[in-house]
């Protein structure tokens, strides 16, 4: 049963909208694949957009915790989808229940990489590293919470669905030690300096 108001039939959404929630570990699959948080991403944000889901999908220290919001169908396929992926293992749905208004309505589905320096929020912080089996439900709501505090501010000066910055799985197992855009910067440090090395190399071989 609908639990709209009138005032909230006259708005854009005149179906039922509901939330799922759920964590999952990331799987060796996960972890070996050359981009899979970026193949997410990209699935994700555009099959979403089709379906009109919107959300969120955080990943930190081997976890994942997603809050997405759309139709009970949309979702239920999704979830479907999810159980079958072999990049995650353990779902454990916190929730799916209906909602009055969405929490990311312009994000199809935006993936953050959790790190303790992103996040002035200290409700947030207080949650990280990310051990989200450990959660009890006022610790999920909080940090849900956060997150959409997080959106709030990110929609006033970002685009929407901002692509996440591509690197690897070596990437990721990076940015877990110095977060993501250092591990970026990392690697390419490391890469060039390399390829300085080797250039050296060929150099100076045929004068000893
Ligand atoms: C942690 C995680 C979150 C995902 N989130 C979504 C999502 O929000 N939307 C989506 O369509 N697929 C998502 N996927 C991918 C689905 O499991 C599945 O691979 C995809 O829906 C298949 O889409 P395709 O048939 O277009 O290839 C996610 C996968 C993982 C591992």
């Amino acid at each position: 049963m609908s639990t709209f108001t009138d005032t909230d039939i006259t708005n854009s959404e005149v179906v039922d909208v509901y939330q799922f929630i759920y964590i999952s570990r990331i799987t060796s699959t996960g972890l070996s694949g050359a981009s899979t948080l970026n193949d997410i991403a990209e699935t994700s944000i555009k099959n979403n957009t089709i379906n009109n889901i919107t959300g969120i999908l955080c990943y930190g220290n081997g976890y994942f915790f997603q809050y997405v919001e759309g139709t009970e169908q949309a979702l239920t396929n999704l979830k479907n989808q999810l159980l079958m992926d072999d990049r995650h293992k353990d779902l454990q749905m916190l929730e799916f229940s209906e909602i009055k208004t969405r929490r990311f309505e312009n994000w199809s589905l935006r993936s953050i990489v959790l790190e303790q320096w992103l996040f002035k929020d200290p409700n947030l912080k207080a949650l990280l590293p990310l051990k989200p089996y450990s959660w009890n439900a006022e610790d999920s709501k909080v940090f849900l919470d956060s997150l959409q505090h997080y959106y709030d501010s990110q929609v006033k000066v970002e685009e929407v669905d901002m692509q996440p910055i591509k690197y690897n799985a070596l990437g990721i197992t990076l940015s877990k030690v110095v977060g993501q855009h250092q591990a970026f910067f990392l690697i390419q440090t490391v890469l060039g300096t390399l390829i300085v090395l080797a250039l050296l190399w060929f150099m100076l071989a045929d004068k000893f």
